[in-house]
């Protein structure tokens, strides 16, 4: 019998060891300290299409993600996380919302609702959110008043909600843009590193 957690991260981020992807890996290492087998996919390494709003995959019936007739490494993606028990889903704020790149493989999780032609509204295929989420953002401007001005926290929610995973926590870091390479505070460090046991943790 295999009991160990599947954590795939995905980054939204340009920058690697940048402040998101710091963040990212202080979760990534706590789960991975509680037994965890953690991967980390950074969106500006994958080929990833736009989506051409075809419709194509949400004319499928059923619970399962229609298929995407774009051949590119989404799939491949999307499998993985399936496979998984938990996601971390981190993006820097850009002008008030997710990166370009965050952007473009939200788009993409439209497979995982139904809506035929006719039908005014999207429906999300499956309600059950078996998986685990974290959701991390970054800005420059403190965190407080940029969590005031932001949606994008709902809208990263939104995307682990459609990949099946409830979100257990948000990590907003502000003040991450002072330096080139910005430190994060023990604060962030301690939140990221209890968030990435409780992610690893088997009891729901
Ligand atoms: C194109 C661009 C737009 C940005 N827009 C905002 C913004 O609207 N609000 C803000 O607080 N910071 C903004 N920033 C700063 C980034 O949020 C900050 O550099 C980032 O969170 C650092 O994360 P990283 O180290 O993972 O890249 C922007 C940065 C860039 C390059």
């Amino acid at each position: 019998m295999n009991n160990q957690m599947r954590i795939t991260a995905i980054v939204g981020s340009y920058r690697k060891g940048g402040v998101v992807d710091t963040v990212i890996d202080e979760i990534l290492n706590a789960s991975r300290a509680e037994g965890a087998e953690v991967t980390k996919i950074y969106l500006v390494d994958k080929h990833i299409e736009f989506c051409t709003n075809c419709r194509s995959c949400t004319q499928q019936k059923g619970k399962k993600r229609g298929e995407c007739p774009i051949a590119d490494d989404m799939s491949t993606i999307l499998d993985e996380i399936e496979q998984s028990d938990a996601i971390v889903l981190g993006s820097p704020m850009n002008f008030g919302t997710v990166t370009a790149v965050m952007k473009r493989f939200i788009e993409r999780l439209i497979c995982f609702a139904y809506w035929p032609w006719g039908m005014n509204a999207p429906k999300q295929r499956n309600k059950r959110k078996e998986k685990r989420a974290v959701v991390v953002a970054s800005s420059a401007a403190p965190a407080f008043i940029a969590r005031l001005s932001t949606q994008m926290v709902g809208l990263l929610k939104k995307a682990a909600s459609l990949l099946g995973a409830k979100t257990i926590g948000v990590l907003f870091i502000g003040l991450a843009a002072g330096k080139q390479q910005q430190p994060i505070g023990e604060r962030t460090r301690k939140k990221a590193r209890r968030l990435g046991k409780k992610l690893a943790s088997t009891h729901h």
